[in-house]
């Protein structure tokens, strides 16, 4: 039987972790979050699968990718969670259970972060919780995909 797997996927700018703006992200690399994904599904004894783009339509296709290669997504989008359709679309179009997550309150940032399109195809939605938000997410998953 296959290893139960997530995609983690982050976007656009996420690749800067650690030295972006770290008053806001804190200091921790993508690798850093990357690493705790793959511990905190490793405890469980479920793999992670790990992509970043800066592109949406690679964002995209490793959402379609990832039906039939995992068993569900956490997402950052990063900006594009504020403009995104194409991502909500791909989302919903997969089926796969979701969780967004974001690193910053975005609700205690600028109003054009307040919107999100991916939340309302999402099953959870992580904000504000700094990287630990992926750890949540990841455990989250699993409980889930589990309990089903
Ligand atoms: C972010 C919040 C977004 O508004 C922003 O564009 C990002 C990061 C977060 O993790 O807090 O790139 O998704």
């Amino acid at each position: 039987m296959a290893t139960p797997t997530l995609l983690i996927l982050n976007g656009p700018n996420l690749n800067l972790l650690g030295t972006r703006e770290p008053g806001i992200y804190g200091s921790s690399t993508l690798e850093d979050v990357e690493q705790l994904c793959a511990s905190a599904a490793g405890a469980h004894g479920w793999a992670v699968t790990c992509r970043q783009s800066n592109h949406e339509g690679e964002l995209v296709d490793a959402i379609h990718a990832a039906a039939g290669t995992a068993d569900g997504i956490v997402i950052n989008a990063g900006a594009y969670t504020h403009t995104s359709v194409a991502l909500r679309d791909a989302i919903a179009g997969v089926g796969l259970p979701t969780v967004e997550v974001h690193i910053s309150n975005v609700h205690r940032r600028e109003e054009f972060r307040h919107h999100s399109y991916l939340s309302a195809v999402s099953d959870a939605v992580i904000v504000g919780a700094g990287v630990d938000g992926y750890r949540l997410a990841v455990d989250h998953l699993v409980r889930k995909l589990t309990a089903a």
